[in-house]
């Protein structure tokens, strides 16, 4: 872990919540919540952190856990800790670096990065820079070619996993950036503007940093402007015509692990599984998509149940503490990813934000596991988390 030079700031930050206070300092408020928002009343949002809050753990005591190891391997993928950084389009909007940090600090700490579609960096310049391993993240667009290209793309680039979102045919409604007028490309009214005065990194960054673009769209839309990738993203990237067929034809595509990413119930789990798939991510989109949508870890179980027993399950949605992540695990995921989270790193602090996010976790699980008398993550099962009755 690279510690020379690492801001004070992020070295007193002790817990996830403390990132998350620096970022707020460190971002306009268009920012900020465009990375904090959930769909229509955040009912989700809530309620992916309130089913962890509500899940109790069951210690055992006297049992020698002197040494201890979190690493795993995730679909293929050796990893020292069971935290992956999750997809996130976008991420230019929190830093100058973006991708290409989130990337690095995702090797520096030897777990994975799934990039997304509609990463702010082309997937070659991310593929550059990155010490570790990659997964990639895919939309099934309308336009069969416009998805193939780009798994072709990652293939040749070597990503090691294809993630494929299914849990958004249409975007949804995100009040906070409509009533904040958020939008790509990011236009600031008069307001915005004075109240961005108050965060000077930021706007240095925004204004010598690249632009805010989806990078690895450009040739697709036959132009590199911001408008005409936008009006691209807008009219192809969700596409509510997609079905389980598709995933069939990505599977005979993509030779890798195929995962999808958003299944929330048992029957969804089985139709996936009968298509070949190696991994399902348990995910509502960080309450991002449906308002409503159970909190992740409420429905892993169903899903570990239904899914094959080749098939890894993964759980993403307000993991904010290792112990949050040692309960998924012991619930059946094989590991967890994160969002938000490494997003306010980033704000915070580059490359060494996103680092000292998975520090946090990694000691966080390591405190957890010593606490609840396991030594590994093979060790962990449900007798160690008490349902509510
Ligand atoms: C700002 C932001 C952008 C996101 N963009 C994508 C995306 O492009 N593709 C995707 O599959 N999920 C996307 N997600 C969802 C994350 O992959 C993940 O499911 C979610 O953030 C997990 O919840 P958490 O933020 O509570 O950790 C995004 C999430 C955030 C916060």
């Amino acid at each position: 872990m690279r510690r020379g030079g690492r801001r004070p700031q992020l070295e007193r930050a002790v817990a996830i919540s403390d990132l998350r206070d620096l970022a707020h300092k460190r971002l306009p408020r268009v920012c900020f919540d465009f990375v904090e928002g959930g769909a229509e009343d955040e009912i989700t949002v809530a309620a992916n952190r309130r089913a962890f809050e509500r899940l109790p753990l069951r210690p055992r005591h006297l049992v020698d856990v002197d040494d201890r190891d979190q690493s795993t391997v995730v679909c293929g993928t050796p990893v020292k800790s069971p935290v992956l950084l999750a997809p996130a389009g976008l991420q230019r909007i929190v830093s100058r670096n973006a991708e290409l940090d989130a990337a690095r600090a995702a090797g520096e700490a030897g777990t994975v990065y799934c990039v997304p579609t509609s990463a702010s960096f082309p997937l070659d310049e991310i593929a550059a820079v990155a010490t570790g391993p990659l997964w990639f993240q895919l939309y099934l667009w309308r336009s069969r070619e416009v998805y193939e290209g780009l798994v072709q793309r990652a293939a040749e680039l070597n990503y090691r996993a294809l993630v494929v979102t299914v849990d958004t045919p249409v975007s949804s409604k995100r009040e906070r950036d409509m009533r904040n007028g958020f939008t790509v490309p990011l236009r600031l009214s008069l307001k915005d503007r004075i109240e961005a005065l108050r965060h000077p990194r930021w706007i240095w960054d925004y204004v010598t940093g690249p632009p805010i673009t989806f990078a690895n769209l450009a040739g697709v839309a036959g132009s590199d402007k911001i408008e005409a990738l936008a009006d691209l993203v807008n009219r192809e990237l969700t596409n509510p015509a997609a079905t389980f067929a598709d995933l069939e034809r990505l599977r005979e595509l993509w030779s890798g692990p195929l995962l999808v990413k958003g299944t929330l119930t048992a029957e969804d789990a089985r139709r996936a599984t009968a298509c070949g798939i190696d991994g399902i991510v348990v995910s509502n989109h960080g309450g991002r998509q449906l308002d409503g949508a159970p909190a992740s870890i409420d429905v892993l179980e169903e899903v570990v149940a239904a899914a094959d027993e080749h098939v890894e399950v993964l759980l993403d949605g307000g993991v904010r503490r290792g112990s949050d992540v040692v309960k998924a695990i012991a619930l059946g995921a094989k590991a967890v990813l994160i969002g938000r989270p490494y997003l306010w790193g980033l704000a915070a602090g580059d490359q060494a934000g996103v680092e000292r996010v998975l520090e946090i976790l990694r000691q966080e699980i390591d405190v957890c596991l010593t606490l609840i008398g396991r030594r590994s993550l093979s060790e962990l099962d449900p007798s160690l988390v008490r349902r509510e009755l």
